[in-house]
Order: C-alpha cells, then sequence, then structure tokens
C-alpha cells in the first residue's frame, strides 16, 4: 500500500512550514544581535572611544556577527548581551539611557571609573536588571526617592565610594530580591531607613563610613534573619546595640567601630555560632564582655577603647580560630587566663591599657604565631615571656609601663622578625642580648626607664629609626663604628654612664632630627666639624663634663630648634652664629663661657638661658648678666683709619685677652663660677660693640617668641628668686623634658613614623583591599583605626604612648583628606 500515513503526511507538512519558521528566529536573532553589538559601539562613541576598550570594534563583513560577544567586557547568553563589565575603564562621561536597549541586561557593573553626575535614573528601563554596582566613581546628589523603580529583580546594589548626600530614601527597602547591599563610604549626612529592615532576603549590608545625623540602629534591622554581614563603622551610631541582635542567626561579621554607641554588649550576641568577625572598638560601651562565648568560629575580636570593666573570660581559651583579640584601652581587671596562652591561632594579643594584673603565662607564643604581643600600661608583674617568638613570627612587642623585672629573654635576639620592642618604664634588668641589638628589621627600641646594664655595640640593627635607652645604667664609650647608625631619628640615652667623647661620627648621622646625651659623663671637646646633622632639631648634652668652645658650626644646623648645654665647662665666647637658629629653647647655663652674648639672645624670653657663666654679659639688664657697656656706637660708621686704630688696639688687646682668657678658665675653674671677678667683663666692654635697644627689638622674631611653649624646659623658678643656680626639681624637669622631648616636636615623631612606613614595614602599613588579614597587595598608610584594629593587617597602635596618637591623630586627618578611608576601604583618587 501506498498509504501515507497522516502522522507521517503531518510531519511533512510540518517540517515543510518549520523551515522557515526555524530560520526566521535565527535570522531575527542575528539581527538582534547585529543591533545589540550596535548598541555596544554607540556606547563606546558615547563615552569618547576610551583606550581602554579599543577593541570594540564592528565586525568584519563575513564574519560570524557575534564578535563582540569575545569582547571580555561583554558576558553573553541564549545569544544575548546580559552582562557588561567594565571596571576600571577610565570611563568620564554619563551613562546614557540607551544603555537599556541591550534588552537583556541582566549586570552592570561600572565600578572604579569617573562617572560624573546625579543617579542614573535612565537605568530604570534596564527591566531585567539584578545587579548594579556604581561604586567608586564621582556620582553626586541624592539618591532618587523613586529609586525603586529600577529592576525589581534587583539582587545586589552596589554604590559605595561616590559622593552621594542627603538621606537614604526608605524606597531602598522595596526591592524583593535584594541580598546586597553596600552604600559605604559617601557623603550621606541625613539618616538610613528602618525599611532597611524589610528587605527579608538581604545578606550583606554595608553603610559604613558616611556621615549620618547621630542615629540608633533601627531595630527592624535584626529582622533581617539571612543577614551575614552588618557593617556600619564610623557613622555617628549613638543608643545602644539592639538586645535582639542575638536574633541574627547567620550573622558572621558584625562592623559597628568608631560611632558613639553606649550601654552594654547584648549577651545573645556572642551566642551567634557563625560569628567570625566582632569589631566594636572605639566606642562608649560598658558593662562586662558577656559570657557565655559559643561563637566558637570567631576569629577576630576587638572590643578595644571602650569603657569595658569585668574579667577576660576563661571562655576565649575555647575560641580555637581567634587570632586577634583585641581589648585594649578598657578598664578590664584581672588576669589573662591562663588558657589563651595556648590558643593555635593566635596572632595578635592586645590587652595595653587597662588594669590587668598577675604574670604573663610562659606558654604565650609557644603554641601560635604570635606576631603582635601587647600588655603595656597594666600591673603585670614578673618576667617578659621566654618563648615569644618560638614560632619565629613575632614582628612588636609592647610592654611599657608594668612591673615586669628579670632580664629580657635572649631568644629576642634569634628573631628577625622583629620591628618594634617597647619594654619601658619596667624594671627589668641585666644586659641586652647582641643578637637583639643588631635584629635585621628591628626600627624601635625603646628600653628607657629600666635598670639595664652594658655597653652599646659598635653596630647596631640597620633599619634601626628610633633608640630609646635613657635612665638605665648603659655605660661604656659611644662606639665609633657608627655607619649601621645611619637611619636613626631619635637617640635618647639620657642619664646613663656612658663615657668618653662625644665622637664625630655621631655628626655625620644625616636623619638623626633628637639627640639626649644629657646626664652621662662624656668629656673632652665636642666634634668642632658637624658633618651631617642637617636635621636635627634637639640637643641635649647637659650634665656632662664637656670643655672646650662651642663649635661655630652648630650655628649652621638651621633645623635646631633646642639646644641645651648646660652645666658643662664649655668655655671661650658663645659663636654668634648661634645667634641665626631659630631656637624656642636655650639653656647655656652652668659653664664658663664669656664674652657677650649674641644680640639675638637679648630678650627676656632667654632669661635662663645663660645662668651661672661668670664670664658672660648682654645689654638688656633682664638676663640677669652683667651689663656690657658700650664704646662704638655704630659700626658702619667706623672709618678706615679709625677702624685701623682699632685693629691695631684690638690686636694688643686679643694677646693680654688670651692671657686673661686662660687666666679666667683657670680661675672658673679652680674656683667655680660663684667667683666674683669683674675684670674680664671690663675686657670685653671695651672690644663689643653695643647694641641699640631698637636692634634688639627686631631681633625678637616670631620664632622666638611663638616658641616661648619650650620655655618649659628652662627653670623659671629660678629665674624669678634671681639665681643662677639650677634647682634639683628644675634638674628634675630638664630631665623629664629631655625624657619626653617628643612631646613637644610632634613633625619629629612623624617623621620617624614616616620613615618606618616609608621603610615598608606591614607593621606600620596596611593593605588596601580586602577586609581580611593578609588577603591583599597595596600597600596604603595606615590611618588611626587601622593601626588599631586589624583590618586587614594589623598594626601596634597601642604601643604608642600619647605622643604617638597625637601623631596618629594627625595622620588620620591627613590621610582623610588624601582619600585614605579606614578599614582598608579606599576611595580612587581622582
Ligand atoms: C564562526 O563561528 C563558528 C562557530 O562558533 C566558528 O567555528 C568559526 O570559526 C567562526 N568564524 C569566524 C570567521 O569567526
Ligand atoms: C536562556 O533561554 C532559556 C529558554 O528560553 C531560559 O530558560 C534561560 O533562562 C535563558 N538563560 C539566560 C541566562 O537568560
Ligand atoms: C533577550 O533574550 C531572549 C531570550 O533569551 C531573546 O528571545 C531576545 O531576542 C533577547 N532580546 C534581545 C533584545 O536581544
Ligand atoms: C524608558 O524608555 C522609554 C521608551 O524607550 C522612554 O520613553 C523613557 O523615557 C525611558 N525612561 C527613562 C527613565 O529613561
Ligand atoms: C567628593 O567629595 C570629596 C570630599 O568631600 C571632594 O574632595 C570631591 O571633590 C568630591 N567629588 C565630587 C565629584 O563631588
Ligand atoms: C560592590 O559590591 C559588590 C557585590 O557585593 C562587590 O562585588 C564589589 O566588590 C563591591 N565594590 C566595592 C568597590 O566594594
Ligand atoms: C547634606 O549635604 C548637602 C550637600 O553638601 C547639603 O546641601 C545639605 O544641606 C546637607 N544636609 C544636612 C542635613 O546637613
Ligand atoms: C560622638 O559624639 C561626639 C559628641 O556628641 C562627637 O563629637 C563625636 O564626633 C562622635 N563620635 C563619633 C565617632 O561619631
Ligand atoms: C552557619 O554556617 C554553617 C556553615 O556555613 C551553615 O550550615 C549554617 O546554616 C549557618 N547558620 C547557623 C545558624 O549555624
Ligand atoms: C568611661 O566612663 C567614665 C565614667 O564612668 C567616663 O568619664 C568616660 O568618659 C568613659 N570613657 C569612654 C571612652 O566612654
Ligand atoms: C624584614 O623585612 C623585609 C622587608 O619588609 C621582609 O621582606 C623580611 O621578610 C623581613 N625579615 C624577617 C625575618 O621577617
Ligand atoms: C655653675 O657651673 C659650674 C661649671 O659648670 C658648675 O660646676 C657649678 O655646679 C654650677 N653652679 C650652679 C649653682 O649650678
Amino acid at each position: 500500500m501506498s498509504k501515507i500515513a497522516p502522522t507521517t503526511f503531518f510531519q511533512i507538512l510540518l517540517s515543510i512550514f518549520a523551515l522557515p519558521l526555524l530560520i526566521l528566529p535565527l535570522h531575527g536573532n542575528s539581527q538582534s544581535i547585529d543591533s545589540e553589538q550596535t548598541i555596544l559601539l554607540r556606547l563606546k562613541r558615547h563615552w569618547s572611544n576610551p583606550p581602554s576598550i579599543n577593541h570594540w570594534t564592528p565586525s568584519p563583513p563575513n564574519s560570524n556577527s557575534s564578535t563582540h560577544s569575545n569582547w571580555p567586557e561583554i558576558t553573553c547568553s541564549n545569544g544575548s548581551v546580559t552582562g557588561l563589565s567594565l571596571i576600571d575603564k577610565t570611563i568620564t562621561r554619563s551613562i546614557p539611557p540607551f544603555i537599556c536597549d541591550l534588552k537583556n541586561l541582566t549586570t552592570i557593573d561600572l565600578q572604579y571609573n569617573y562617572i560624573p553626575g546625579p543617579f542614573p535614573t535612565a537605568l530604570y528601563n534596564c527591566t531585567k536588571l539584578e545587579h548594579l554596582d556604581l561604586s567608586q566613581n564621582l556620582f553626586v546628589g541624592c539618591i532618587p526617592g523613586d529609586v525603586d523603580r529600577l529592576s525589581t529583580h534587583l539582587r545586589t546594589f552596589n554604590l559605595s565610594g561616590n559622593n552621594f548626600t542627603c538621606d537614604i530614601p526608605a524606597a531602598i527597602g522595596r526591592f524583593p530580591e535584594l541580598t546586597n547591599l553596600r552604600l559605604f563610604l559617601n557623603l550621606f549626612n541625613g539618616s538610613f531607613p528602618p525599611e532597611i529592615g524589610n528587605l527579608s532576603r538581604l545578606e550583606w549590608l554595608e553603610l559604613s563610613d558616611n556621615e549620618f545625623a547621630p542615629m540608633v540602629i533601627p531595630s527592624t534591622f535584626t529582622q533581617l534573619r539571612k543577614l551575614k554581614q552588618l557593617l556600619i563603622k564610623g557613622s555617628s551610631l549613638i543608643g545602644e546595640i539592639p538586645e535582639t541582635i542575638g536574633n541574627l542567626a547567620e550573622l558572621e561579621e558584625l562592623d559597628l567601630s568608631n560611632n558613639n554607641l553606649t550601654g552594654t554588649i547584648p549577651s545573645g550576641l556572642l551566642l551567634l555560632k557563625n560569628l567570625t568577625i566582632v569589631y566594636l572598638y572605639k566606642n562608649h560601651l560598658s558593662g562586662p564582655i558577656p559570657q557565655p562565648i559559643e561563637a566558637l568560629k570567631m576569629e577576630e575580636f576587638d572590643l578595644s577603647e571602650n569603657n569595658l570593666t569585668g574579667t577576660i573570660s576563661d571562655d576565649f581559651g575555647t575560641l580555637t580560630e581567634l587570632s586577634v583579640l583585641s581589648l585594649f584601652s578598657n578598664q578590664l581587671s584581672g588576669e589573662i587566663p591562663e588558657s589563651i596562652s595556648r590558643l593555635p591561632s593566635l596572632r595578635y594579643l592586645t590587652l595595653s591599657s587597662n588594669n590587668l594584673s598577675g604574670t604573663l603565662s610562659p606558654d604565650l607564643g609557644l603554641y601560635s604565631i604570635l606576631q603582635g604581643f601587647e600588655v603595656a600600661q597594666n600591673h603585670f608583674t614578673g618576667k617578659v615571656p621566654e618563648y615569644l617568638c618560638a614560632n619565629g613570627g613575632l614582628i612588636g612587642i609592647a610592654a611599657y609601663d608594668n612591673n615586669l623585672s628579670g632580664e629580657l629573654p635572649n631568644s629576642l635576639g634569634n628573631c628577625s622578625s622583629l620591628l618594634i620592642v617597647r619594654v619601658n618604664g619596667n624594671r627589668l634588668s641585666g644586659s641586652i642580648s647582641a643578637g637583639l641589638w643588631t635584629s635585621t628589621n628591628l626600627t624601635l627600641l625603646m628600653l628607657s626607664d629600666n635598670s639595664f646594664t652594658g655597653q652599646l655595640p659598635r653596630t647596631l640593627a640597620p633599619s634601626l629609626i628610633r633608640l630609646e635607652i635613657s635612665n638605665n645604667k648603659f655605660s661604656g664609650e659611644i662606639s665609633t663604628g657608627l655607619s649601621s647608625w645611619k637611619h636613626l631619628t631619635v637617640f635618647s640615652a639620657s642619664n646613663n654612664l656612658f663615657v668618653g667623647t662625644i665622637p664625630q661620627e655621631l655628626t655625620t648621622l644625616s636623619e638623626l632630627t633628637t639627640l639626649l646625651l644629657d646626664g652621662n659623663l662624656f668629656s673632652g671637646h665636642l666634634p668642632s666639624d658637624i658633618v651631617s646633622w642637617m636635621s636635627l632639631t634637639t640637643l641635649n648634652l647637659s650634665r656632662n663634663q664637656l670643655s672646650g668652645s662651642i663649635p661655630a658650626k652648630l650655628g649652621s644646623l638651621l633645623k635646631l630648634t633646642d639646644l641645651d648645654l648646660s652645666r658643662n665647662e664649655f668655655s671661650g665666647q658663645i659663636p654668634t652664629q648661634i645667634g641665626l637658629l631659630k631656637l624656642t629653647s636655650l639653656n647655656l647655663s652652668s659653664n664658663c663661657l664669656t664674652g657677650k652674648i649674641p644680640a639675638e639672645f637679648e630678650n627676656n624670653f632667654f632669661n635662663a638661658s645663660f645662668l651661672n657663666n661668670t664670664g658672660l654679659c648682654a645689654s638688656n639688664p633682664s638676663l640677669g648678666l652683667e651689663i656690657c657697656s658700650s664704646r662704638f656706637e655704630n659700626s658702619s660708621k667706623i672709618s678706615s683709619r679709625l677702624l685701623a686704630i682699632i685693629i691695631g688696639i684690638a690686636t694688643v688687646l686679643l694677646a693680654s685677652a688670651m692671657l686673661f682668657t686662660f687666666f679666667l678658665i683657670k680661675t672658673c675653674r679652680k674656683k667655680g663660677p660663684e667667683s666674683d671677678s669683674k675684670w674680664e667683663l671690663t675686657y670685653y666692654q671695651k672690644l663689643n660693640l653695643s647694641f641699640k635697644e631698637s636692634d634688639i627689638l627686631s631681633n625678637l622674631t616670631e620664632n622666638n617668641v611663638i616658641g616661648s611653649g619650650g620655655s618649659g624646659k628652662l627653670p623659671e623658678d629660678d629665674i624669678a628668686e634671681g639665681q643662677a643656680e639650677l634647682s634639683a626639681e628644675a634638674e628634675q624637669s630638664a630631665t623629664d623634658n629631655a625624657v619626653n622631648a617628643c612631646d613637644r616636636c610632634y613633625a619629629q615623631c612623624d617623621d620617624a613614623i614616616d620613615d618606618v612606613v616609608a621603610g615598608g614595614e606591614d607593621w606600620w602599613l596596611y593593605q588596601t583591599t580586602g577586609s581580611r588579614l593578609g588577603t591583599t597587595n597595596t600597600k596604603v598608610i595606615a590611618p588611626l583605626e587601622d593601626l588599631r584594629s586589624h583590618r586587614p593587617d594589623y598594626k601596634m597602635d597601642d604601643a604608642m604612648d600619647e605622643t604617638d596618637r597625637a601623631v596618629n591623630a594627625k595622620r588620620e586627618t591627613h590621610s582623610n583628606h588624601a582619600g585614605i578611608v579606614r578599614g582598608g576601604r579606599t576611595k580612587k583618587t581622582n
């Protein structure tokens, strides 16, 4: 039979008709592909052909028409453009409305460009949009109140790092699919809406670093049961952390640092099983750290700079993942639980500035790669733990201002990772191991105010920037092999038992800003040739046995502001060059100096600078010196004949002067300065030309006047009594001043720290991208918070004293101006 089965016939019919049907949509599709390419090329033209997308070129006539699907910035699926990812392409123009002619777009990612103007409402027409990332551009103005006209499919929405202002509109709470909302680092200056709590799928919420009006955390936020990340740092939050925060069962990261939060820490918080990061530092939280702690996945826990009381719970010892425990600057008391010293992941233990006591477990450092150990400003007793560097990672120790005793562990001499050692202000003794003095990467070594003994080595750690060993019992000479000292900016060695001369090599240290060698047994002359002390601002050599003349070269150290040579045996005239210095404090008292003081010092500011030098005279009576009488009123009008006569007379006088001076010095040494001999003054009165009152006034430079802050260094009480003596109190105050020299000279510390920073040490730097430790590459100078927190790279923040804090406060301001923002998030610089 030739009967064709109806089904088969139908199939043939169908295939005949189906053929064009199949072709048509294909054709239609390639047309749409062509037109999509056309739109892309139009976009490129609209953006003025940025070189970064030069490879966006029309397909050659006979090629497959879908070449644009090979452009790396384009994602296609089902033959149509769905994703546009133009990150860091130097786009400087607005987003055109026709971008939404790419009807199937689900992803627009324009991070890190320079797109200006208001929020791009043109995107309301991109109806399939799921991911919109406009972060790190130059957008300004408000987020429009109808922002929910964006695709209802929106899942991620990132506007961070722009200049948006105003309130965040309530409409932001109307995206049913939204899982990821990031609005950090803008200039929002109003409020954020409680409606964010309606985003029931939200997992990541980041509002940090805005200038919101002071706001309480909306209680609606704790309805967000899927929330994993809640980051609202530095955003003027006030009030308490809602007790219901314990409902956020999925919470992994919480950062509410640097706000004005008060009250206690809700007990539910530390019961959340998935918590890994808790940053509540820099608030006004009080009360105890809640117990029990069941957040067994905790990695970083930072509650520093609050007002917390109570003890450190033994529960911390159960947190086997814990790598950062930072509780500094609170009012915690009691001991460090032994279990903490055996945590296997612990890298940073930061407990400074509390009321902690007891001894430090010898196990600290044995069970983990400890990097930062900070227990300063507590009441700890006993020894510095022996094995802090047992696993070779120790970067810094801050144990200053405790009651620690015994010797520094020898093992620190084998710890090449060390950058900072601060153990000043304890009762430590013994000598410093050769290995520590020369430790490869050591930049700050602060040993002051202990009872250390021994000598300074010839060679020091090559990276050393700051060496502070004042108020100890170090002895011997300062060696002359100083080339390894070349990066030193602060060398403070006051009140030790050093002997010998001040070696000329010391004057080769071109980066030195502060040199304090007062209160030692140095003798001999100062080097007359100062090689390169060009950075020196503070020089204190008082209370030694130095003699000879004051080198005129000191007058060429143009940065010198504080000079103290008091209580030595310097003799001869004060070189006139010294008068050129812009000094804020000067003390040459209690020496054997003679002659007229440089005219620049003829004002009351220096009225304690020259006491107890019987051979000095001045024109200004308030300086407490003999008055120099004047013979020649105006030197510039002296005729050359007269000059010749004067020179003749002067030569004769000079010869006798040398005899007299010799005699004078002998007298001074023998009789002491109390000797009342007047004749040598008469001699100088003859030789010196007097200064008129007006000259003196004009020499009262602004620098000298505003520098009066430095006068705290001078023994003012003595002046009042008109005495030439330095009282014991004044002596103590001079010592204190020397020890705390940097309090007066932030700039110097700043330099020192800049140098550390320039040294490229992670300790002082953090890296920008990641929010976690060690995930990153770019290095940036750390602002204050980052010196304090550990995000992403921890610094030895509280290892700093008040001075350093002030310096950092300054740095923070500066950094913010430079666009470097806390927490490792940075704004692209224009
Ligand atoms: C066209 O597309 C096909 C399949 O995708 C591919 O094999 C071929 O190499 C392409 N031709 C050109 C000229 O790109
Ligand atoms: C591709 O098309 C199919 C069928 O129309 C659809 O189910 C799928 O979601 C599409 N894929 C994308 C990524 O649009
Ligand atoms: C969008 O995708 C659908 C199916 O994936 C397709 O039919 C349509 O042609 C695409 N639209 C455009 C404008 O390319
Ligand atoms: C969306 O597209 C329509 C039609 O193309 C246009 O009239 C409208 O202005 C667009 N809306 C926006 C917000 O650009
Ligand atoms: C964004 O704000 C910063 C800081 O206020 C400002 O320096 C910058 O000029 C602003 N940029 C734009 C494009 O408004
Ligand atoms: C914006 O958010 C998206 C999604 O979370 C993220 O991938 C992107 O890195 C964020 N951009 C910035 C600059 O943080
Ligand atoms: C927010 O900032 C904008 C732009 O600087 C300003 O016009 C507005 O007055 C500010 N609003 C408040 C409440 O400070
Ligand atoms: C806390 O509040 C004080 C005054 O109310 C304000 O000066 C300070 O800037 C606030 N601090 C933060 C981090 O918001
Ligand atoms: C915590 O994390 C684990 C693993 O990521 C996950 O299975 C669990 O659902 C999360 N939530 C809670 C409440 O444990
Ligand atoms: C801590 O509390 C005291 C009084 O209880 C208060 O004076 C102090 O300012 C508080 N400190 C901080 C950082 O909140
Ligand atoms: C010393 O510092 C350098 C440069 O920062 C670093 O590469 C090196 O690893 C450090 N040495 C040790 C032993 O940590
Ligand atoms: C005065 O100076 C001499 C020499 O430096 C010193 O020995 C003496 O103690 C000083 N006198 C007073 C009262 O300071």
